[in-house]
Formats: structure tokens, C-alpha cells, sequence
């Protein structure tokens, strides 16, 4: 514990007296200064969270109470310490009980959080002339959550600096004229100089609970059976006055192991403003989505047959003779029809206020079928351009979309055994065929879900989904 001054401060509970003083200023200045050109040349997060105070709160308070911090400054005030000079004229000391903690945070900009504990304990004794005394003393304890990147685990960490206590009040059941004011002094300077080395390392030791809770942030999450994404941190944790920002650059990759490359959209998408203040968002952007979707491109490809596509009727050559003609030339007796979807380049999504789709390229082939030995005929290819609307929700901490068509935006044919026809007589017909036969297959490959960072227990079911410039947002709601 480095800076142990047992000083009585009248400040209270503020950071008006920071550790780093007029020094800690100017390597701020420095650091707005060079982190703001850093910004602009380090490659724009394909995700970022910004973590404010609703869920920092939650999180040192949940450490609190997981931690046991009560019973153990209780346990360390009760200990006999070896070299610890006994307070002189008090004898039999014990300690009868703590306050409850009161935990105050506040973010402190460049640097992390700065958190105020408040709490006290009453101690028992025997007085130099013999009676029974009480004494409770309230105490702050104020120290500077650091936030870093661990640099072995690549993980954000908090770790905690500039422990100091500041006395509040010290009460005893003695008369004050027992109480000559030089033992008054000697108490005072006796607790300052004890109570950092019980109460100190209590503090320490929420902060292990918060940091372990980030544990599998980087851990490779599946999505379905075809590959990972990892949420790598881009570089170190920033904080604001009103937030901690961790930007990542995740890594998408197959099953087999190569990345898919995120593409670059120009300008980093941004956080609105707007959101209330102390609340806390995830961003995540239509280039990562973009990235993981690539993985389940050839999920896509789809072999429709014999489908009851267009009730009440099964579809036949029969229901395509009354597009195209050549058909019912070709195919007196009706033929069952099958069709095979084959996505030819990576899905795409964007986004934009209120709005996300997804583009899906193709080819869209329909055959006759035959008789079971023999292979079905080829009645044409298309080229197909099918634009997607998506909507999105959380389902157990992974991020859900569902389609449905919105448009067909181009359809072009590539071969025809049956003649030459335009593919704008076909138009009506593919895109009901679509919707009522493939869309529904989109949909049921998407249920995998895509997963959300893993961190602190954050349970993503509350959150409220927002579609902005290029991304997607999550303003994230503790239960
Ligand atoms: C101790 O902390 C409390 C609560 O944060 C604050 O109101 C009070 O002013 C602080 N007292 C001192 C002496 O620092
Ligand atoms: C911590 O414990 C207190 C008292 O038992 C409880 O009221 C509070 O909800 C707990 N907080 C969290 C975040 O678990
Ligand atoms: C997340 O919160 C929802 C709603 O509050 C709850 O039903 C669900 O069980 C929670 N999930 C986990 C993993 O705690």
C-alpha cells in the first residue's frame, strides 16, 4: 500500500485531493493531447462499451457483498499483530463491530474510478484506570481505482492506488475530561497509523471479485457449429467523467481457423449522446455482424423440393407454365418443381437509424424432377440480389435477428432450358416463393445467435436495442 498518510482531511468524500496533484494535471493535458491523435490513426472498434456509473455501482457493490469485506476488516481489526504497538493506557482491546460500508464512486478522467468507503467501528477495551471503554471511531477510506490492460491477459483490471483514511469522528463513553487531549492526539495519530494497514487490503480485496468477473472477455465464444468470435481489446480501457470505454477489435474465425477480415466502413460508428447519464451502452457494429455472418454463408445454401409452397397445391412445372410459357410446351405432364439457393458471395449488413438489412447474393436455380433414379432437369438459373429487413433481440446473453424480405432487388437470368423469358414475369412468383420457402430457412440458421461479450455477469435480456450509423447499440439495463 503506498501512501499511507494518515492525515485528518476535512474534504470529505470528494476527489478534491488527488494523490498525483498539480504532476497527475499536466500528464492529463499530455495525455488528452497524445491519445487524442491515437485515436485517430488506431483502427476503428468493430464493438464498444461504455460502462457508467449505474453499472460500476452495481458491480463494486455486488464485490462488497460477495467479498465478505465486512467480516474480513472485521477479522483483521481483531487480530493480534506482531510488531503493532499496543495503543498505550487501553488494554484488552477487541473489536466489537463494524459499520456497514457505504461505497461512493466517481469516475476520474484519465484515470479510472475513485471510490469512498465509509464505514467505522466501535472498539472495546480497558481504560488506564481500569474501567470499561468503548471507542467508535467513523472512518472514510479513499483510494483510485487504476483501470489497465492486464498485459499478460489482455484483460481490463482494476488496481487500486493512493489508499487513504480520513478520520471522521472518534467517540468514547469516558467523560471528555478523561479524556485529556493529548491521548485524544495519541488515539487519533495511533488509528491513522494502524487503520490503513487493516482497511487498506479489504479494498484490495473487492477489487479481485470486480477483475475476476472479466475473466472470459476474450475467450473464444461459438457461433453454431462454424467458427468463434473472440472480443480482443483494442488497447487499454479510457475514462471519461461520465464513463470507462473499452474498445475491442474482435476476431471472427472458422472452425479451421482463419479470420475474416472486418471490413472498414469509413468513419467509426459512434454512441448517440443522448442516453441518460450513468447509464451504460454496447455498441456493436454492422462490420462485425457483417464479419460473423460470413461464417454461416454456406448455412444459406438451401435445396428446396417437393415443398408445399403456395397452399393449397404443391408447385409443379404447371404453376411456372402460367409465367412462362415454354414451360407447359416443355412439360405437358406437371413435374414437381425443386429448387436449389446457392449464396455465392459473403451476407452483408447495414444499418442506419431505425433501419438494418441484409444483403444476400446468389443464384436461384429451378428443376423438373424426374423419376427418382434419374437426376432432375434444369428449367433455368437466376442471379438474385435479395435485401432482407432485420430485426433484433436478445435471447440467453446472444443477440437474435430475424428476416423477413423486403425487396428483390435484382433477378437476372443466367441459363434457360426452356426459351428465353423476362425475368420480370418471374418476379411476382420468386418472391412469394422466397418468402413462404426460403426466408423461413434464413431464420432458422440465424436462431444460433450471435454472442455478447462476457462480462462482468452482465445479463443482456433488459436491454434496449437502438439501430444508429453502421451499428447497432445496447443500452444495457441491470435487472
Ligand atoms: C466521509 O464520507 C461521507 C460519505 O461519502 C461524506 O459525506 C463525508 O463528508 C466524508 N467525511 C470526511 C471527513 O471526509
Ligand atoms: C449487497 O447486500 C446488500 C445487503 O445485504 C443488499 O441490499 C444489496 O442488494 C446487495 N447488492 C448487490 C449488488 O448484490
Ligand atoms: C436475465 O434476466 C432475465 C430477466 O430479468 C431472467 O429471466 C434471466 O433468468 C436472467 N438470466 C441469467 C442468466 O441470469
Amino acid at each position: 500500500m503506498g501512501g499511507l498518510q494518515g492525515k485528518r482531511g476535512l474534504e470529505g468524500c470528494t476527489q478534491s485531493r488527488r494523490p498525483c496533484g498539480t504532476g497527475g494535471a499536466m500528464l492529463r493535458v499530455l495525455c488528452l493531447a497524445l491519445c487524442g491523435l491515437l485515436t485517430h490513426t488506431r483502427a476503428e472498434p468493430g464493438a464498444l462499451l461504455r460502462l457508467g456509473m449505474d453499472i460500476m455501482n452495481h458491480e463494486v457493490q455486488s464485490a462488497m457483498n460477495e467479498s465478505h469485506i465486512l467480516e474480513k476488516m472485521a477479522a483483521e481489526a481483531g487480530k493480534k499483530r506482531p510488531g503493532a504497538k499496543p495503543i498505550k493506557g487501553i488494554t484488552d482491546m477487541k473489536v466489537k463491530d463494524v459499520k456497514l460500508p457505504v461505497i461512493t464512486l466517481s469516475f476520474t478522467p484519465g484515470v479510472g474510478i475513485f471510490q469512498c468507503v465509509s464505514t467505522g467501528m466501535t472498539i472495546t477495551g480497558k481504560s488506564f484506570i481500569g474501567k470499561n471503554m468503548e471507542i467508535t471511531v467513523v472512518f472514510n477510506i479513499t483510494a483510485t481505482n487504476r483501470i489497465l490492460q492486464n498485459e499478460e491477459t489482455g484483460l481490463p483490471t482494476f488496481k487500486s492506488e493512493g489508499c487513504e483514511i480520513i478520520l471522521v469522528s472518534v467517540k468514547t463513553n469516558l467523560p471528555s475530561k478523561m479524556m485529556p487531549n493529548v491521548i485524544n492526539k495519541f488515539l487519533d495519530s495511533t488509528l491513522h497509523k494502524v487503520l490503513p494497514g487493516l482497511m487498506c487490503p479489504a479494498i484490495d480485496a473487492v477489487l479481485v471479485y470486480v477483475n475476476r468477473k472479466w475473466a472470459n472477455l476474450n475467450a473464444p465464444m461459438p457461433i453454431g457449429k462454424m467458427g468463434t468470435v473472440k472480443y480482443i481489446l483494442t488497447s487499454g480501457p479510457t475514462t471519461t467523467a461520465s464513463y470507462i470505454q473499452v474498445d475491442f477489435s474482435p476476431v471472427v474465425q472458422h472452425q479451421k481457423g482463419n479470420a475474416i477480415q472486418l471490413a472498414g466502413a469509413g468513419e467509426a460508428p459512434k454512441v448517440p449522446e443522448d442516453y441518460v447519464e450513468g447509464s451504460s451502452q454496447l455498441l456493436l457494429s454492422a462490420a462485425l455482424l457483417t464479419a460473423e455472418l460470413a461464417l454461416l454463408q454456406k448455412s444459406f445454401d438451401l435445396n428446396i423440393q417437393n415443398r408445399r409452397v403456395g397452399k393449397p397445391a404443391p408447385q409443379t412445372t404447371e404453376t411456372l407454365a402460367g409465367f412462362i410459357p415454354g414451360v407447359a410446351e416443355a412439360y405437358p405432364k406437371p413435374k414437381p418443381l425443386v429448387t436449389h439457393i446457392r449464396i455465392n458471395k459473403p451476407p452483408k449488413v447495414t444499418m442506419k437509424t431505425g433501419e438494418s438489412l441484409l444483403h444476400l447474393h446468389g443464384t436461384l436455380e429451378m428443376f423438373a424432377a424426374r423419376s427418382r433414379r434419374k437426376a432432375p432437369v434444369s428449367l433455368f438459373l437466376l442471379e438474385a440480389h435479395l435485401q432482407l429487413k432485420v430485426q433484433y433481440s436478445v435471447h440467453e446473453n446472444r443477440l437474435q435477428m430475424t428476416t423477413s424480405l423486403d425487396r428483390l432487388l435484382s433477378l437476372s437470368r443466367q441459363s434457360s432450358s426452356i426459351g428465353a423469358f423476362s425475368e420480370k414475369q418471374l418476379t411476382g412468383f420468386i418472391t412469394d416463393f422466397l418468402r413462404k420457402a426460403y426466408i423461413p430457412a434464413v431464420n432458422d440458421v440465424l436462431q444460433v445467435g450471435l454472442p455478447l461479450p462476457d462480462f462482468l455477469d452482465m445479463n443482456y435480456s433488459l436491454a434496449e436495442l437502438d439501430l444508429v450509423e453502421n451499428a447497432l447499440v445496447m443500452d444495457l439495463k441491470l435487472g
